[in-house]
């Protein structure tokens, strides 16, 4: 079969995620090519608010791609070309008036590799708020801080290190830091990136539980190549191969139920 024919299929039931919940995000035939190379083929997915989303396929298949799709990290990329349609609570992210900044304030990025600046923990949250004049004074810049710190449930372990440098923390705590610092500027969408492939089984549990608590908020977006992790996050799941949206479902469906041969044996580890 021509990869170019390939169609997302659903679960045999339709999503309930995308019931439960509105759409935040969606893609309509997205094509994203670096030169030559064709890393997207023809995406079509709708993602919901105030629920976890999982992207899951073996290495190469497009799924940090599409991830950068949503806030143009992509654009950021020399050779690389985006085509087709994608919405944030229905408005086109390529709209020639949409301030890109912006876009990027609403919709946060969490790296697989913890990067705090090399600068305070104080000033790796403070800073993004300080730039897009978040705060009205110093004593609502500290208090965007403290929250921050406190909705990605580091503040209880550095509130007595405030000025202590982020790159001297745990990296578990280095990655709730982050977790922080794209909380502070309200977003409403955090993508997530293979978040805990760098964190000890402790701290990944930590930022499991987080995610949850956080979904209650925002819409989140997380690659992983757990698994169990997807299984034990997400609200829906999507399965990527080769560039091409294999299948999309209810989490619970999709690892009961997985209606393509290749999702079923990459959920069962038979590739990837
Ligand atoms: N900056 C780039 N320049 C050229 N090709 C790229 C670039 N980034 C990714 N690609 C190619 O695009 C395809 C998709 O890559 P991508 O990084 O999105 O995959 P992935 O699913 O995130 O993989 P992994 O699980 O290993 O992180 C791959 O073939 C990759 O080699
Ligand atoms: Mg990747």
């Amino acid at each position: 079969m021509n990869d170019m024919t390939v169609k997302t299929i659903y679960t045999p039931e339709p999503p309930r995620a995308l019931q439960a919940k509105p759409p935040k995000i969606t893609a309509q035939d997205v094509n994203v090519y670096y030169g030559d190379k064709h890393a997207i083929k023809g995406l079509s997915i709708t993602i919901p608010d105030k629920a976890v989303s999982a992207f899951i396929g073996p290495s190469g298949c497009g799924k940090s791609t599409f991830l950068r799709c949503i806030n143009r990290m992509n654009d950021t990329i020399a050779g690389c070309r985006v085509t087709g349609k994608i919405t944030v609570d229905g408005y086109d992210i390529h709209d020639r008036d949409l301030d890109v900044v912006q876009l990027r304030a609403r919709v946060g990025m969490v790296f697989q590799k913890p990067n705090p600046f090399p600068k305070s923990i104080f000033e790796n949250v403070a800073y993004g708020p300080r730039i897009h004049g978040l705060s009205k004074d110093k004593t609502d810049l500290e208090r965007i801080v403290v929250e921050s710190l406190k909705k990605a449930g580091l503040f209880e372990e550095v509130k007595d290190r405030l000025a202590a440098p982020g790159t001297g923390l745990s990296g578990g705590q280095q990655q709730r830091l982050c977790i922080a610092r794209a909380i502070a500027v309200n977003p409403e969408i955090i993508l997530m990136d293979e978040p805990c492939s760098a964190l000890d089984p402790i701290a990944t549990a930590r930022i499991e539980e987080l995610i949850h608590e956080l979904k209650q908020n925002y819409c989140i977006v997380i690659v992983t190549h757990s698994m169990q992790q997807a299984a034990r996050v997400s609200d829906l799941t999507a399965f990527f191969h080769l560039g091409n949206l294999i299948e999309v479902g209810d989490t619970d469906v999709m690892f009961t139920s997985p209606q393509d041969k290749k999702t079923q044996d990459y959920i069962t580890g038979r590739f990837g």
